[in-house]
């Protein structure tokens, strides 16, 4: 943690007021980008190094390499750092399980637990550069294992344990990984989910796993195979192990996780270390302006980016103590994180507009009901947030005390690039923007021609310069690293989102501008969402569009063109449904599913989206002239009038 310190919070709240960025941002942020080099050199300094490195970048387009020469340990920043200190018995994790119950662990606990996880890695003969998968619930044991592998310079790849056999094949057969580390179960709404029996189901397709580690956690029975799964045992040699970090280059992967993009499948993004870390640890001082006092609850699974970044790298890098809790938000009660916070004294609340919204729902009386004055600051990610909710955060569970920080980042920029930032000084917040980039990061709005667009026009989200969090590649294949972040606007990094610039400066974020739908904060992609369609047998085509939904964001909509001679049928959406749910994961369940003649698609083969999503959203086309997809005008009208395009949404049983 730093020695900076925001003035009393409360002051930084003044939505609606016209206040510009505060001085002292403006300077740090003008000095980043006038010597980013001078201004990352001295972010580095501010994290242990076992050597210093030579150069701050290295930039040959498109790839960025920061702090060339250096040499430092992942897991040494968030752990040992730590236990030299006092804050050896300061609480890292204050862990809730679903089912109430809980463990508290000290910074020399989880220590104790990543050297022993990560001896029992070595002796299965993981070691630097090898991968391993992460199949896991939302145990202390999560983070143990990442932080083990980060220990030994192994490379992490978490599978989000809402994911099938299938996800868990795709993922492991891209990176090969030795080793994946599940529970027998993991506990969702009451219920057991048979962790290592989806493992088992997907195993027989991932001939590169040797080993499986396997943590105890529902007590259920399960298959253990000899010689192959493992138990994690809590005193494997009774006697305290320690494992020395290993001191990788800066540029070494920390992991891979995989995100989806435009095409069907999932993308492996690539993290590094040295990057990676000192953006994160930045970042995350300056947007959640953390103390040593605060208890800090970041709610997303840490089989996501944010879970990645916010639960365990940051926040454990700046010995901080961290929430994390096992299971759904509205179990056994809808109070049930508010429950948490009163609990913990959580001061510091992370979640997605969509929890958000779902709360809104159910009413005021349920956080009423605790005493959340330990709250100081909320923040919000992944979504857009609408200004309804934000008042209904800021009010009743801010209590109009905490101002919101909404932070907008990806998957592949590894850490917040937008977002107040209450650590540095206080500014005017404006209710659905995520205000300002942060120092060192240079994005701009431009037309489809790159040219930078005036205040109040809607563009492409771009960014110009390179940063420390930036991802390395995409795992295995850089062509599609060029072609998806670098080939649209030269020179820049495509971010895939829409994003308007007030005349005050400020951001708007606006949504994705490609085939990526948001659904309730997770990202999936059309192509992947249709792919998995066609694999049904009745299935001929399959055509994905998102339609905006008042609680998820966006909902999918699906298009189906059935084989000849196979008639529709209510039996046979369900066994679509059914069917994405095990391919992608539940998120990937149809909110609507229309059986239509022929899927609109140009003569290039490229589906029409801005038709299915006229149809879908039952609004009129706009402006033919304009098409993105490149279509004519003729044949949108064609396509329009084939699927019935009347203003409205074709009926759910459209069935010609
Ligand atoms: C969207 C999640 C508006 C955006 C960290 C981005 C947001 C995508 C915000 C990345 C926000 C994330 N306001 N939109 N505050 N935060 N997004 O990779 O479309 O799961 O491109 O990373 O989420 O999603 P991802």
């Amino acid at each position: 943690m730093d020695d900076i310190r925001a003035p009393d919070r409360a002051s930084s709240i003044s939505t609606g007021v016209r206040v510009w960025p505060s001085k002292r941002y403006a300077k740090m942020h003008r000095d980043s980008i006038e010597d980013p080099e001078a201004f990352w050199d001295q972010q580095a300094r501010k994290l242990e190094w076992q050597k210093t490195w030579d150069h701050v970048l290295e930039w040959k387009e498109p790839y960025g390499r920061w702090f060339v020469g250096g040499k430092l340990n992942a897991c040494h920043q968030c752990v040992d750092r730590h236990v030299h200190t006092w804050r050896r018995s300061k609480v890292a994790i204050y862990w809730e399980g679903e089912n109430g119950e809980t463990r508290v662990l000290s910074y020399s606990t989880l220590f104790r637990e990543v050297n022993h996880f990560a001896h029992m890695l070595l002796s299965l003969g993981v070691t630097k550069g090898d991968r391993v998968a992460l199949y896991l619930p939302m145990i202390p044991e999560l983070p143990v294992a990442m932080l083990a592998c980060a220990r030994i310079g192994a490379v992490h790849t978490v599978i989000f344990s809402g994911f099938s056999a299938q996800a868990i094949c795709g993922r492991i057969g891209d990176t090969r990984a030795k080793v994946i580390v599940t529970s027998d179960g993991g506990l969702r709404r009451g219920k057991i989910v048979p962790l290592k029996d989806i493992v088992d189901q997907a195993l027989p397709a991932c001939p590169s796993v040797e080993n499986v580690i396997v943590v105890r956690r529902t007590g259920q029975a399960i298959h253990m195979r000899e010689g192959r799964d493992h138990w994690l045992s809590k005193d494997m040699t009774g006697a305290h192990v320690f494992v020395e970090p290993v001191a990788v280059e800066s540029s070494h992967p920390l992991y891979v996780l995989y995100t989806s993009g435009t095409t069907g499948k999932p993308k492996g993004i690539v993290h590094g270390t040295g990057g990676y870390m000192v953006f994160n640890y930045v970042a995350y001082q300056w947007v959640f302006d953390i103390r040593e006092e605060s208890v800090y609850w970041c709610t997303a699974d840490v089989g996501w980016v944010t879970g990645h970044s916010q639960i365990v790298y940051a926040p454990l890098s700046h010995g901080a103590a961290v929430v994390l809790y096992e299971g759904a938000p509205d179990y056994p009660a809808v109070d049930r994180w508010w429950d948490i916070i009163e609990k913990y004294g959580v001061s510091i609340f992370y979640t997605s507009p969509t929890a958000i919204r779902m709360f809104m729902r159910h009413g005021e009386k349920w956080p009423a009901r605790h005493d959340m004055s330990s709250l100081n600051l909320l923040g919000s990610v992944g979504e857009p947030i609408n200004p309804e909710a934000w008042y209904w955060y800021f009010r009743h569970i801010g209590g109009e005390r905490c101002p919101i920080v909404d932070t907008w980042w990806q998957t592949e920029t590894g850490g917040i690039m937008i977002s107040p930032t209450p650590g540095i000084d206080p500014l005017a917040l404006k209710p659905g923007s995520a205000t300002f980039p942060l120092p060192g990061v240079d994005v701009a709005v431009v037309d489809a021609r790159g040219n930078e667009l005036e205040a109040g026009e809607t563009g492409y989200l771009i960014i110009r310069k390179p940063w420390p969090g930036m991802l390395l590649d995409v795992y295995e294949d850089p062509a599609r690293y060029r072609e998806a972040y670098w080939s649209r606007f030269p020179g820049s990094y495509y971010t895939g989102d829409f994003a308007m610039r007030d005349e005050d400066g400020y951001f708007w974020l606006l949504g994705r501008a490609d085939e990526v739908l948001k659904v309730a904060g997770h990202r999936l992609g059309t192509a992947e969402i249709e792919d998995a369609a066609i694999a049904h047998p009745a299935v001929a085509e399959a055509g994905v569009t998102g339609r905006p939904d008042e609680l998820k964001g966006e909902t999918i909509v699906l298009f189906v063109t059935l084989k000849e001679g196979i008639p529709p049928s209510d039996a046979l959406k369900k066994e679509i449904a059914d069917l994405l749910r095990e391919t992608i994961g539940p998120v990937a369940a149809p909110g609507e599913m229309y059986f239509v003649d022929s899927i609109p698609k140009t003569r290039s083969g490229k589906i029409m989206r801005r038709v299915l999503k006229a149809v879908a959203s039952g609004k009129d086309i706009g402006d033919l002239t304009t098409l993105e997809d490149e279509a004519s005008v003729e044949e949108v009208r064609n396509a329009l009038a084939r699927l019935g395009h009347t203003g409205a949404p074709p009926p759910a049983d459209s069935s010609h």
